[in-house]
């Protein structure tokens, strides 16, 4: 059911897709374009730790697909994006957060969040330009490390987002009623 309000059109169609249109090619440009928008997501204190490796090469994601066990999805997407964390990214003015002043104190953990904003953006706008997604935390952290010759001590792999036309349409899942998952004081 259609809002006429393009944001939540793009929220309610959005589902998982994990089988793609393998003919499928999407432009650098398209990709990038989607990519520039999604990476104004907010970020803790604005440090922008997050960067994103495209993987199009068919070879280097038959070697991934081989190290997950997920080989139809990341042969048959037309991209594969690797969001990482910078662990070396610093600004000297912004000092990270103190411990003391949140509970999630790592970097690790405040990359993780601030990955999860930039590829929420990635999948909302990929789904606007016609596109179908699947994020994944399933797979072989030090793997596609060794795969993609990425310096595992500075790049902390997080979110992996497969991108294509679904050849398989996405199924809505499950979702809990609004009265489980919000609660007010
Ligand atoms: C952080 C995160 C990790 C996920 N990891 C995987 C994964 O490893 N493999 C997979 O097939 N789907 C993965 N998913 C997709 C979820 O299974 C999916 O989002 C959920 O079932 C709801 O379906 P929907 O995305 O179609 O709304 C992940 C989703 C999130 C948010």
């Amino acid at each position: 059911m259609t809002t006429n309000n393009p944001i939540i059109d793009v929220m309610q169609a959005r589902r998982s897709v994990r089988q793609y249109d393998d003919q499928t090619v999407i432009k650098r440009a398209d990709l990038e374009k989607m990519l520039k928008t999604a990476f104004l997501a907010p970020t803790a204190l604005n440090l922008q730790p997050i960067r994103a490796l495209v993987i199009e090469s068919a070879e280097l994601r038959r070697d991934l697909a081989t190290a997950t066990g997920n080989t139809s999805q990341l042969m048959t997407a037309s991209a594969v994006v690797l969001f990482v964390n910078d662990l070396e990214n610093r600004d000297e003015r912004k000092p990270f957060l103190p411990a003391q002043q949140t509970s999630v104190s790592t970097h690790s953990d405040i990359g993780a969040l601030d990955a999860g904003l930039v590829a929420m953006q990635f999948m909302l706008l990929a789904k606007d330009a016609g596109y179908d997604t699947n994020p994944m935390t399933g797979f072989d952290h030090a793997a596609f490390s060794k795969i993609l010759q990425l310096d595992s001590k500075r790049y902390q792999p997080l979110l992996l987002v497969s991108i294509g036309h679904a050849a398989q349409a996405g199924k809505l899942a499950k979702h809990k009623a609004l009265k489980q998952l919000v609660d007010y004081r």
